[in-house]
C-alpha cells in the first residue's frame, strides 16, 4: 500500500472497555442516519424492525419506521409487470434497496455495497473504521504524486486512505454536516453522524454486547468470592497442623 493506508481514527464509544454500555439515544440517532442515508444503497438482511425495540424504540414507532418501506411479494402486479410490494409487518427484516446483486452492481459502477448486518465485525477496526471510512474522503496526498507519478484514481471511484484499496466505490455518503436532524437536538456534524451510525451497526452486529459484559463482570466476581473462600477454608483446615 506504499505507507499511504491510514489506521481508523481512535474513537471513544460508549460501550468500550468492560463496564461499557450501548447508549439508546446514540443508537436512535445512528438507525435514522442508516434509514435516511446508508439504506440507499445497503441492504441490512438480518436486522428486523422489531429488533428495534431492544433500543428503545416503542411498538407504535417501530410500526411508523416499517411504513418508510414496502415488501415485495411473490405475486406480480399485473399493471406494471414488477412484483407487488405490501406493507412490512414488525416482525420483517429491512427491504434490500436493490432486488438482487446485478442491479446493485449496476447502480454502483459495477461495485456491491455490502450488507450491513454484521459489517462492524466482518471489518477488522470494527465501528471505528466504518467511522474512519465514511468521514475519510480525501485529496490524493502530494507524496502519492511525488512516488507514483502515474498514479491515478480511477473514473469512479474515490480516494480513501482508510479503505484497503485506497481508491473506493462509494461517493462520500456524508457529505455535508446537518444532513440528517436530529431530533434530540444533537449536532449532526458529519464526525458525528458517522460515530453514531457506526455505533448503530455495531450493535446491529452484537445485540447482546450489554448482557455479556454484564454476565462476565458478575463471573469475575463471583470467582474473587469464591477464591477467597477457598483460601480462607485451607488455611481453616490445615490451621492446627505443623
Ligand atoms: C462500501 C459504509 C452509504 C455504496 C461500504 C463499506 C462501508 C460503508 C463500511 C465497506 C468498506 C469495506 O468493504 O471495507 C457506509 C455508510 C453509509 C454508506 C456508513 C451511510 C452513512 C452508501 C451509499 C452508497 C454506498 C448511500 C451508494 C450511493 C457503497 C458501495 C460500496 C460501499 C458501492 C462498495 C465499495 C467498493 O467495494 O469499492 N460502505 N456506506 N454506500 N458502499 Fe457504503
Amino acid at each position: 500500500r506504499g505507507g499511504f493506508h491510514e489506521e481508523p481514527r481512535d474513537i471513544h464509544y460508549s460501550f468500550a472497555g468492560p463496564f461499557g454500555r450501548y447508549d439508546n439515544r446514540q443508537l436512535q440517532r445512528g438507525f435514522q442516519v442508516y434509514k435516511e442515508v446508508c439504506s440507499a444503497c445497503h441492504s441490512m438482511r438480518l436486522v428486523a424492525f422489531r429488533d428495534l425495540e431492544q433500543i428503545g424504540f416503542s411498538k407504535p414507532e417501530v410500526k411508523a419506521i416499517a411504513k418508510n418501506w414496502a415488501v415485495e411479494t411473490p405475486s406480480i402486479n399485473p399493471d406494471t409487470g414488477e412484483p407487488a410490494t405490501r406493507k412490512p409487518l414488525p416482525s420483517d427484516t429491512i427491504p434490500p434497496p436493490y432486488p438482487n446483486e446485478t442491479a446493485a452492481r449496476a447502480a454502483n459502477n459495477n461495485a456491491l455495497p455490502p450488507d450491513m448486518s454484521l459489517l462492524a465485525k466482518a471489518r477488522e477496526g470494527g465501528p471505528a473504521y466504518i467511522a474512519s471510512l465514511v468521514t475519510g474522503y480525501a485529496a490524493v496526498p502530494a507524496a502519492m504524486h511525488r512516488k507514483f507519478p502515474d498514479f491515478q484514481v480511477p473514473a469512479g471511484l474515490h480516494y480513501n486512505p482508510y479503505f484497503a484499496n485506497l481508491t473506493i466505490a462509494m461517493p462520500p455518503p456524508l457529505a455535508a454536516d446537518g444532513q440528517v436532524s436530529y431530533s434530540d437536538g444533537t449536532k449532526a456534524s458529519k464526525e458525528q453522524m458517522a460515530e453514531d451510525v457506526s455505533a448503530f451497526l455495531m450493535w446491529a452486529a452484537e445485540p447482546k454486547l450489554d448482557n455479556r459484559k454484564r454476565t462476565g463482570v458478575a463471573v469475575v466476581l463471583y470467582l474473587l468470592i469464591a477464591t477467597g473462600l477457598a483460601y480462607a477454608a485451607y488455611r481453616n483446615i490445615w490451621a492446627g497442623k505443623k
